[in-house]
């Protein structure tokens, strides 16, 4: 018998989860089985329960101190794991990777700079910088690649433009990129001054063997103009915790970034945060290795599911299998033409795509152009779940 029990189902309402709380808010309805923001519907680690009970067991919650623990305990992880050396003086603790996007944008650039995302892409990529009066540009992924050629010209054209931030592996697509791709980016960026902002909180979910390359670590111009941020959240299921971390090897980065975040203390975990992190990245693998194997089955299982969904001879959904994380890119365009009737899709016609999904399927997943305009006719699954969460059906379309 399996150590964990993946199958389980926990009834998550009424537990804070905004995954249940806001599903009336976003999908007008609460009778539906949320697929969408990305945590897992897994019960954490009991490890990391286990050390914690000792902590709100004591019953006193005073004043917080980094355990001696944690940036070994994370340097650790990342060198085991990706295989990358990494020095502690490199580390800080980041109180979530959203936030420290926000704090490197905040101090790293000014009102009216510009930023490149590579959409489509995680949503807040483009939103933080937007909310703090930056400039956002995009360089759409092409045929699911970065395309560089693409950056290099329109960082020439629109320069300077002051900070890139790249998703490795890509969310909502699960692409690891290529090492090629990476040194070349790097050179890319390096040579036009524009800072890599590298979020990998998806990199320790490689799916089907794979294997995750860090950026900075692929060439020393990644190392001298690069911002790293992981955390233990997604892989360990404690993004509650806001726990996460940044690495930036170069100190003339390093050290002003640093000061700042401590002047203002954003770089001080709680004890949540700090004992979450060292007890997931020293005890937490094969929990974590279980749920990939878990969640390489919930994947073929809507291959499967998706591969007999068709109608006049087309597959109308095909999902890109993601080959990190657990989140799935579904392309539902051959799906989108059916319900709208023709074949050149528009943007006021995902409001068919997100129909369908909620009130015939009855799933909430995330609608695609919230990633971007390049989403029109995708949607994005959560398959961190007990595989009976994903045995809807679907219904069949005229
Ligand atoms: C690429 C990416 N970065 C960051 C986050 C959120 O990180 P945090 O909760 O630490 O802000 C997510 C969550 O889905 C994500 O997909």
């Amino acid at each position: 018998m399996d150590r964990f029990n993946f199958d389980e189902i926990i009834d998550r309402r009424n537990t804070y989860s905004v995954k249940y709380q806001a599903l009336k808010a976003l999908f007008g309805r609460e009778d539906i089985t949320p697929l969408w923001v990305a945590d897992m519907e897994f019960r954490s680690p009991e490890c990391i329960r286990a050390k914690l009970e000792e902590y709100v067991n004591s019953g006193i919650y005073g004043y917080d101190a980094e355990p001696p623990q944690m940036k070994p305990a994370i340097a650790q992880w990342l060198l085991q794991e990706h295989g990358w050396k990494v020095d502690c003086s490199w580390i800080s603790f980041i109180p979530g990777i959203v936030r420290g996007i926000g704090l490197a944008v905040n101090f790293f650039t000014k009102p009216g700079d510009k930023v490149v995302v590579q959409s489509p892409v995680y949503h807040p990529f483009t939103n933080v910088p937007k909310g703090n009066g930056r400039i956002v540009l995009r360089n759409p992924l092409k045929d699911r690649k970065m395309d560089l050629d693409h950056l290099d010209s329109m960082l020439t054209a629109e320069g300077p433009v002051k900070m890139l931030i790249l998703c490795s592996p890509h969310n909502p697509g699960g692409y690891l990129w290529s090492r090629e791709d990476l040194i070349q980016l790097a050179e890319i960026c390096h040579r036009h001054g524009t800072l890599v902002i590298a979020d990998e909180i998806h990199s320790d979910l490689c799916l089907w063997g794979n294997r995750n390359i860090s950026f900075a670590s692929v060439s020393e111009k990644a190392a001298e103009n690069s911002i790293t941020f992981g955390a233990p959240s997604k892989t360990f299921n404690i993004p509650g915790f806001a726990s996460s971390f940044s690495v930036i090897p170069n100190p003339k980065l390093a050290k002003p970034f640093y000061e700042w975040l401590e002047a203002n203390e954003f770089s001080s975990p709680s004890v949540f945060a700090s004992v979450g992190m060292i007890t997931a990245f020293t005890e937490g693998k094969p929990w974590r290795d279980a749920a990939l194997r878990y969640i390489e089955k919930n994947i073929l299982y809507l291959e499967d599911k998706f591969a007999a969904f068709r109608a006049g001879g087309v597959q109308l959904v095909k999902p890109v299998r993601p080959q990190s994380s657990y989140l799935v890119w579904l392309d539902c365009r051959d799906l989108l033409r059916r319900l709208a009737g023709k074949d050149d899709l528009k943007p006021e016609d995902q409001a068919l795509l997100e129909d369908y999904f909620v009130n015939k399927v009855k799933v909430g997943l995330n609608t695609g152009v919230m990633f971007g305009p390049e989403g029109l006719g995708y949607m994005r699954l959560n398959a961190g779940c007990p595989r009976s969460m994903l045995e809807f059906d679907l219904p069949e379309v005229k």
